[in-house]
């Protein structure tokens, strides 16, 4: 077989630690006339354009890209497939918010047509917005994940996603049992876990909608088969705690409930963990899971705000996550925006090198991918976006004005949004290009 090489030419960067570990001058890597060589769909090598050039063979195909900041793809830790159509939904927080608008949005995916529709529709805006990866939540029928693996195998993107495991406390329509639950979940896994660049995720929808024997099942699945993930919310919003801790008296807390069915593991992600104490930090660190800070999400159903450096102290990973349809865009640039104002609103920063962090390799890490994807390191799947600093005119004004890296990376965070991708690749092919 040939090597199929490019190469591509831009400023450059990829983070390559968390500042909050190893500071933040040995966190990312800038190559200000940087090159990405790829070939066959990986990271061959990233460096100065200088040097890079004077070794690539001859007849090479060099892409460049000027006025344009090159970096890995967007890292969407989690995100609900099915609520792509009700996004935006008026005026509730997170209870009645699910009786109004989510469950009867997503009873239609019992339809395989609508469920196909939809799931092109959600991977366009996924990478419409840079985004490469995402842990993705289905409905509770099978189909609706046949639907999502399909369309994102038909594009080789790496995804991960599962069916939703919902045994009580939603309307009939939409439930299952603890034994179809944990039945369809093994017929998905065995067609999809491991398929190309696809995961499967063991994912009851949160406590609250499962019972014990299905929570039980949830774990019996993650001891069945390996490198699967799990994937759930957590502690998002003051009633829904209450209710848990109702539903779940023998239980010392929220986290405890998982906890107690073996749920908590290395590929174990927990949507939002807004009111969490110091022990359940803790056990989330010692057990290596990992949460998804959603603060468009946060902010839409005024659940709260997420405690980063909190989970910094104890060492706990976390991604981003756009969290549609409770968050409000496709856009981890736009979520960082929104990050960075619930940190201002407790008296904590968010730099543009940490949120860069977030974006792409601390995603990665969350997801346990990091020996794939969410930096440059050579071998590497090739997934990349190029953003463009004039993107929009006032972005275009602004950044005359800046002087620095960390100024331009602050103002694309600030005032990005799906206008700012170029162009974004996937396993080194063009997957999204803005015309
Ligand atoms: N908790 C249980 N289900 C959901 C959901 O669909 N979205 C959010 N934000 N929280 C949930
Ligand atoms: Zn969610």
């Amino acid at each position: 077989m040939t090597s199929a090489r490019k190469a591509y030419r831009a400023s450059i960067i990829h983070s390559i630690g968390d500042p909050a570990e190893v500071g933040v001058e040995a966190s990312y890597e800038y190559f200000e006339d940087g090159l990405l060589v790829v070939t066959d769909g990986r990271v061959e090598s990233v460096g100065d354009a200088g040097v890079l050039l004077a070794n690539l063979p001859a007849g090479t195909e060099v892409t460049e890209y000027p006025d344009a900041l090159l970096m890995p793809g967007f890292v969407d830790t989690h995100i609900h497939y099915p609520q792509t159509g009700m996004i935006a939904s008026y005026g509730e927080q997170l209870l009645d918010w699910l009786n109004n608008y989510t469950f009867p949005a997503e009873n239609a995916f019992s339809d395989p047509a609508h469920a196909a529709e939809v799931a092109e529709v959600f991977l366009t805006e996924l990478l419409r917005n840079g985004t490469t990866t995402a842990l993705v939540f289905g409905t509770v029928h099978k189909g609706s994940v046949d639907a999502f693996f399909s369309a994102a195998e038909q594009r080789n993107l790496r995804m991960i996603a599962g069916k939703v495991l919902m045994d009580r406390n939603a309307p009939e329509y939409l439930t299952d049992t603890a034994e179809s639950g944990y039945r369809d979940s093994r017929e998905l896994i065995e067609r999809w876990h491991g398929k190309g660049r696809l995961h499967y995720a063991v994912t009851p929808r949160f406590a609250p909608t499962s019972t014990d024997e299905q929570l039980a099942a949830a774990g019996q699945l993650l001891q069945e088969y390996e490198g699967l993930y799990m994937h759930t919310h957590l502690s998002e919003n003051r009633d829904e705690v209450e209710w848990v801790k109702s539903l779940f008296p023998q239980c010392s807390g929220y986290l405890d409930v998982y906890d107690h069915y073996n749920l908590l593991s290395e590929r174990s992600v927990f949507a939002h963990g807004i009111h969490l104490c110091d022990d359940e930090c803790k056990r989330l660190s010692e057990t290596g899971s990992a949460i998804a800070f959603c603060p468009t999400s946060n902010l839409f159903l005024g659940s709260g705000l997420f405690n980063l450096p909190k989970m910094e102290q104890h060492k706990v990973r976390v991604g981003l996550g756009t969290d549609v349809g409770a968050g409000t865009s496709f856009s981890i640039l736009q979520t960082l925006n929104e990050a960075y104002k619930v940190m201002q609103l407790q008296g904590a920063k968010l730099s543009p090198f940490k949120s860069l962090y977030l974006a792409t390799l601390g995603g990665a890490r969350a997801l346990r991918l990091e020996d794939r994807i969410g930096s440059f390191a050579s071998g590497n799947e090739a997934d990349f976006v190029v953003l463009d600093y004039n993107a929009t005119p006032l972005m275009q004004y602004r950044m005359a004005q800046a002087k620095t890296l960390d100024e331009r990376l602050f103002v694309l965070m600030m005032l990005g949004d799906d206008r700012t991708v170029r162009e974004t690749f996937a396993a080194g092919e063009s997957v999204h290009r803005r015309d």
